[in-house]
């Protein structure tokens, strides 16, 4: 396991993420009822972007940095959730404390809710527990992805929402993201998934996105960004989201969003956003 977020933490994929998920936990608190969320591929929670790995690569420039001006107020009314993470963590200002998924949950969930934040790295897991064990809603896991799904699912609140993020740096990691949500979704029928792909090649995003297609499971949201064009060796141009059972109005919002993060994040006249059903859900 080469990879460590560390490296890419606030790049213009994390801000989608993010995003997308503070939006999701805002419709899931909408209901009094408890819910729980897993974050399958948790990385290590928070991250220094003036420490050596951000400072090596300088993805975040390219996302978290390109944030800090306002946007129009209907977009800003949606990214309120996200924004005040990025404010609580950083309370003298800026964005130098750079927030992972497990931040995103802990700072939006309520004192009722659960989640289960689950890292395989060794070292980035025992980063983990020692920032979350304090806090009585985590459980914290070092096992592989697919095992998580096959172990904890479903949840005994019977709703919430489950992150898959895998690093794609194997060459099956492709297959074993579509098996977690294969198996995920088998025990957790009516939770909400959401799985990370990145746009890079040829045409990862598009094979990945029929693979999903394929899956045969209804209710299939994909959000995409592309900051630059992609091709063979050019790197990380983009990323998406393929979002099962997406709260209702989501889609919505996000055909608001999308398109404004395009436009900020996009180098050049580059950006280029999609929010569209890969698959219908069930009528
Ligand atoms: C893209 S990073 C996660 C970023 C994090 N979700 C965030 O948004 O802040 C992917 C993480 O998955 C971990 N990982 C890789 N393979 C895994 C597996 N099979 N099961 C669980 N975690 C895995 C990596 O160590 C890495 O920390």
């Amino acid at each position: 396991m080469n990879y460590r977020h560390a490296f890419h933490a606030g790049n213009h994929a994390d801000v989608l993420k993010h995003i997308v998920m503070a939006r999701i936990i805002a419709h899931l608190k909408r209901k009094d009822k408890p819910f729980r969320v897993f974050d399958a591929h948790a990385g290590i929670g928070v991250y220094a972007l003036d420490g050596p790995e951000a400072q090596k690569t300088g993805e975040w420039q390219g996302g978290i940095a390109k944030m800090q001006e306002a946007f129009a107020p209907e977009v800003e009314a949606l990214l309120a959730p996200y924004r005040k993470v990025l404010a609580d963590l950083n309370p003298d200002g800026g964005f130098m404390r750079c927030p992972g998924s497990p931040e995103v949950i802990a700072r939006l969930l309520r004192g009722h809710d659960r989640f289960t934040l689950n890292e395989l790295h060794p070292d980035d897991y025992a980063a983990l527990r020692d920032r979350y064990y304090i806090d009585a809603r985590a459980g914290i896991t070092g096992i592989d992805a697919t095992v998580l799904m096959k172990a904890n699912l479903p949840p005994p609140e019977r709703r919430g929402l489950v992150l898959i993020d895998p690093p794609y740096e194997v060459k099956n990691e492709r297959e074993l993201a579509l098996d977690a949500l294969r198996f995920g979704i088998r025990r957790f029928a009516t939770g909400i998934f959401m799985i990370w792909y990145p746009v890079k090649g040829e045409d990862f995003a598009e094979q990945i996105c029929a693979a999903f297609q394929n899956l045969g499971i209804p209710a299939m949201l994909k959000v995409e960004l592309r900051v630059r064009e992609s091709f063979t060796g050019g790197g990380l141009a983009g990323s998406g989201l393929i979002i099962v059972n997406p709260p209702w109005g989501l889609e919505a919002e996000l055909k608001v969003i999308v398109p404004a993060l395009a436009a900020r994040l996009g180098i050049g006249t580059w950006g280029q956003g999609a929010v569209e059903w890969l698959v219908l859900p069930k009528t």
